[in-house]
């Protein structure tokens, strides 16, 4: 008789003992990727509808993006910025065009991004607009997410992400999200900014009421301030647009890009602006070792190819469609809430069923991944890469658990 090694518990013991335990993962442990599909090291297969909170849209392994990292891990990965490579300007080129800005400023992570963001948008703020020295205020939403630096954190409304990290850097003002008179009432003459997510993700995959985003760019053109949104999670291809904020018909100043540009390959991120804005910044005001580096810059590349096609955000759109169609059809059987756009879903069950926590482990055992937000939430945002078919399969799966 032929034993089956069982590898998954040993491995998950081990990320344990030798990791700080910042986070609270399923208990599966991935060895290999293709598509929407991943394989575990007992060789079990799951449909991984969480893509890497939007990181893998293009799936894993997508050949092209692996193709253009395996010619440039041939030719030369970092330089630094102290030097220029040549595949620096195609990328930054290509990505200012596909946002429809002049200038981009490339990073590594999301986090690093808003912070740019954050640092680009003061500067603006005292050098272009005349606010006094210290005085900027952007202003943020309630239960947003940007990020896990000291700053970011000191804006979130998040105990988890926010309690005992302090001192907190000041010049933040939160307003409920969605609330069009509250940002009214918030903005001063040292506003600078407006942060906001076009769909909140962490939150639990919010929208906000149609018409709040033309409310915002209004607001920011009558009191000279900047709008930034931060596209890190909806972005890039998830919601069935390049953009999330393009279903409401509204360009914001500045995009802040993560995720899905680094192909699920490498982290890269970026700021999306025009000249006037991050023209601000000067040699030597802002910077890192690794953004823009060679390798990322060449699977950066082809993410925005792959999106200048367009058919990415075609498939989302056409196949969000289905996915909410059929999630929507298990509101009174188990669910209670559908929310999102494209494919991306934020899905309540029913809490005296399952909390969000039970319901994806249900799921991993039926080889469906997602993850849980707070409560009895579960996000699904599969790459979009994903089939009709097995779409199908990750919501009979949904179905199953909750009936
Ligand atoms: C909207 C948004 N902004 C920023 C970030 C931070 O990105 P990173 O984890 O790459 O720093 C995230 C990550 O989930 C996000 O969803």
């Amino acid at each position: 008789m032929t034993t089956v090694e069982n590898r998954t518990p040993n491995e998950l013991a081990e990320a344990e003992r030798h990791t700080a335990h910042n986070y609270h993962p399923l208990p599966v442990v991935i060895a290999e990727g293709e598509g929407a599909w991943v394989t575990d090291v007992d060789g079990r297969r799951y449909l991984d509808f969480l893509a890497g909170y939007s990181a893998l849209n293009f799936g894993h392994r997508h050949p092209g993006l692996i193709a253009a990292a395996h010619a440039q891990l041939d030719r030369i990965t970092l330089t630094s910025r102290a030097f220029v490579h040549d595949q620096f300007a195609e990328f930054c080129r290509s990505l200012a065009e596909l946002c429809g800005k002049e200038l981009v400023l490339p990073m590594n992570t999301g986090a690093e991004a808003v912070e740019t963001a954050i640092k680009v948008s003061r500067k603006w703020g005292y050098q272009v607009k005349g606010v006094p020295d210290g005085r900027a205020e952007i202003i943020v939403a309630a239960d947003n997410f940007h990020g896990r630096t000291t700053t970011i954190v000191s804006f979130s409304t998040d105990p988890d992400a926010k309690a005992d990290f302090g001192p907190y850097t000041p010049g933040f003002v939160v307003v409920p999200y969605g609330d069009e008179t509250a940002l009214r009432e918030a903005i001063t003459p040292n506003t600078v900014a407006v942060l906001l997510e076009p769909i909140q993700g962490e939150a639990g995959v919010l929208v906000p009421p149609a018409g709040y985003f033309a409310a915002v760019r209004a607001l920011c053109d009558e009191h000279n301030v900047l709008m930034m949104a931060d596209e890190i999670q909806s972005g890039l291809g998830r919601t069935g647009r390049t953009f999330a904020i393009e279903h409401e018909g509204v360009v914001p100043d500045l995009y802040v890009l993560g995720k899905a540009l680094g192909g699920g390959i490498v982290p890269v991120s970026a700021v999306a602006a025009d000249r006037d804005v991050l023209g601000v910044l000067k040699p030597g005001e802002h910077g890192s070792t690794f953004g823009g580096n060679p390798l990322a810059c060449a699977v950066g590349t082809e993410v925005v190819r792959l999106l200048a096609t367009g058919d990415f955000q075609r498939r989302s759109a056409e196949l969000g469609e289905h996915l909410h169609a059929r999630l929507t059809a298990l509101i009174g059987h188990g669910v209670i809430a559908v929310r999102g756009r494209g494919l991306w879903a934020g899905v309540d069950i029913d809490p005296s069923l399952l909390t969000g926590r039970q319901a994806c482990e249900r799921l991993a055992e039926r080889g469906v991944l997602a993850k849980d937000t707070h409560g009895s939430t579960i996000r699904l945002a599969p790459p979009l890469v994903v089939t009709r078919a097995e779409i199908d399969h990750a919501v009979d799966q949904l179905a199953a658990i909750l009936g």
